[in-house]
């Protein structure tokens, strides 16, 4: 939520800021500001409701060479107090106009702040937790201890907040300065030749530099164009983590494709095959972290998997494969209800809090509750060193690359290679698999990425498929087994791209209530699982399929190649390639990606930014 990028260096800040928000945007994208230091004291300051577009289109009206100067930051934002209108967007400033603020995250304590700041006389002119900060650091700059030293004003000021939060600052009178703070929000340092940068993400500098430092939580980093300093809130000497970025600017852009998402659907045979590289050497899985003896994951006697939205339907899919390869019991929780409903945790509890951001902070907090529990805890994280893999106790980084499309495609479907990986780990600590059978299943998981790219040859057809329902008020979606999760995962992805009633049941629910919702040429999508490895399941489904056909509706079938026993009931039929049980989702859910993606876009809709989205969720 909300993209921030500030800058000091030798090029025009408002060139590289702009940059940088350009390709942060999917983070948020209800308002967009920057602020430039001329160097000459005085801070400029342009902020416009809505895209980034509407932004340059003001800063071309205000003549752009009026932000000329080689320090600045920018924001773009995902609405959390106030409306998204001008007041509100970021950079937010003192009364002077002397400090500018950008955050992302939420000051818990703002109302208390607020009262104090207008008992003391100060208005504000925005509904934003974001502008206390301003006047804070603005009036502890100007007096005590603190007087004329803004590192020192931001941390005195970190202190009193509270919540989450990535801050970055400026003031006119150090105009060769940017200051940052972070704590449970992200920030990562851009370390170029005479240049540095601060950012939300990577992405925002990786045109610059790939060299990069990760910020540990609660930490102040001050950039100059010479270098970069980090101390604590305390003022004490810190470090950062820093790596150097392992995609380059290619991997975040478009590529010639018109979006992102389209992009990140056919990236996803090599994210499969990135993600499930180097995990499988000398005949053992590994995994990328393991803070945790081997001993410890034979003693797990229950996995819960934690998740939200996409990720928590990678998590549904791998308890198939973990009951069925580990014989533990897997429960699949939604992360924002986890740590609400006293779930029984103890040291033999495996949580694998799955996350492509590696920032949602409802699995960040499910993440806390577990190990305050005593539980231990897996990320399966798309985000080197974010914060729910750093406080977690093992690791597995999805090699996805850069996901820019808010709606999740190609980390969705590294997240289950991933969570099928964390199983086979598991299944081979306990000894419930032998080495030979580990191998098996993982020679499988690698055909995968060969099946996604013979599947994506149905693009054409689904895409006419998708304009022909385009216009219709709703579609349902079936599956069982892991078709189930697989029909929940297709159902989300048309709700958030084509703002279409979609629901994804199990097939065999249907005759116990949803089967009244089938009318005259309602789309019904279903996933068929194998003739040949389901063949009790997918009699039964060809069962429910006749019973919904014969009331009117309009049967579309995913089903596997040479399929006939299904044919006769699908008014359209998409063919994908036959794996084995477990496998299929990752082929069945790809035609139900680009069928929501054309709907979207037929419907005339931005599928890379959906309404009222962002991509990383850091607010409960
Ligand atoms: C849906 C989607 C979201 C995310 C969810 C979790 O297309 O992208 O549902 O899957 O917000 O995000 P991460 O994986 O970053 O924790």
């Amino acid at each position: 939520m909300c993209g921030i990028v500030g800058y000091v260096g030798h090029r025009q800040a408002l060139d590289v800021v702009l940059g940088g928000l350009h390709r942060l945007e999917y983070r948020g994208y209800d308002s967009a500001g920057v602020a430039v230091l001329d160097g000459a004291g005085a801070l400029r300051v342009q902020r416009k409701a809505g895209r980034l577009a509407n932004l340059e289109a003001q800063l071309d009206a205000d003549g752009r060479q009026s932000f000329a100067g080689t320090a600045g930051m920018g924001h773009t934002r995902w609405a959390t107090h106030g409306p998204p209108v001008d007041r509100n967007s970021h950079p937010h400033r003192d009364a002077a106009e002397t400090v500018a603020v950008v955050h992302n995250g939420i000051i818990e304590n703002f109302a208390e702040l607020r009262a104090e700041l207008e008992a003391d006389g100060v208005e504000l002119t925005s509904d934003t937790d974001t502008e206390t900060a301003a006047h804070l650091i603005a009036r502890v700059y100007a007096t005590g201890d603190t007087a004329g030293d803004l590192e020192a004003s931001v941390r005195t000021v970190c202190r009193r907040l509270e919540g989450a939060f990535t801050l970055v600052v400026t003031h006119a009178d150090v105009p060769d300065k940017v200051v940052a703070a972070r704590r449970s929000s992200p920030l990562v340092v851009g370390v170029g030749e005479g240049e540095h940068f601060v950012a939300s993400d990577v992405a925002a500098f990786i045109e610059h530099t790939r060299e990069a430092v990760e910020l540990g939580q609660d930490q102040v980093v001050v950039i100059t164009r010479e270098g970069y300093e980090v101390t604590d809130f305390m003022g004490e000497p810190a470090q950062g983590k820093p790596f150097t970025v392992d995609w380059d600017l290619s991997a975040a852009e478009k590529g010639g494709h018109e979006y992102f998402m389209l992009k990140e659907i056919e990236e996803q045979p090599d994210a499969l095959a990135n993600t499930l590289r180097g995990h499988f050497h000398n005949g053992r899985i590994t995994l990328d972290e393991q803070r945790l003896a081997d001993q410890d994951l034979r003693d797990i006697d229950k996995v819960f998997v934690v998740a939200c939205g996409s990720a928590y339907h990678s998590g549904l899919v791998a308890k198939y494969a973990i009951e069925h390869w580990c014989r533990l019991p897997v429960e699949v929780e939604l992360a924002s209800e986890f740590r609400y409903r006293d779930p029984v945790l103890d040291r033999d509890t495996l949580v694998v809090a799955v996350s492509q951001s590696g920032e949602t902070m409802d699995t960040l907090e499910a993440v806390r509750h577990a190990r305050e529990q005593k539980a231990r805890v897996l990320a399966v994280c798309n985000t080197n060193g974010a914060q729910i893999p750093r406080e977690s106790d093992a690791v597995l980084y999805t090699h996805a690359g850069p996901e820019i499309g808010v709606a999740s495609t190609k980390a969705f479907l590294a997240q289950i290679a991933a969570n099928y990986l964390v199983g086979l780990a598991l299944a081979q600590a306990r000894g419930t698999k032998y080495p030979d059978e580990v191998a098996r299943e993982f020679a499988d998981l690698a055909s995968t990425p060969a099946a996604v790219q013979k599947t994506l040859a149905t693009a054409a057809q689904v895409r006419a498929l998708g304009r022909e329902i385009a216009d219709s008020k709703a579609v349902l979606f079936l599956g069982r087994h892991v078709g189930y999760p697989v029909a929940l995962e297709g159902a989300l992805k048309l709700k958030e791209l084509a703002y279409m009633h979609a629901e994804g049941f199990a097939a065999g629910e249907l005759k116990h209530g949803p089967i009244a919702l089938i009318e005259q040429d309602l789309p019904v999508v279903v996933v068929m699982p194998s003739p040949k490895g389901r063949a009790v399941l997918h009699s039964k489904l060809v069962s429910n399929i006749s019973e919904i056909q014969a009331r009117g509706a309009r049967t579309i079938v995913i089903a596997e190649e040479g399929d006939d026993a299904v044919r006769p009931y699908a008014d359209s039929l998409i063919e994908i390639p036959a794996t084995s049980t477990l496998l299929q989702p990752l082929v069945a859910t790809v035609p139900l990606q680009i069928l929501a993606a054309e709907i979207a876009r037929s419907r005339g809709y931005d599928i890379d930014k959906p309404r009222n989205l962002a991509k990383s969720v850091t607010v409960e």
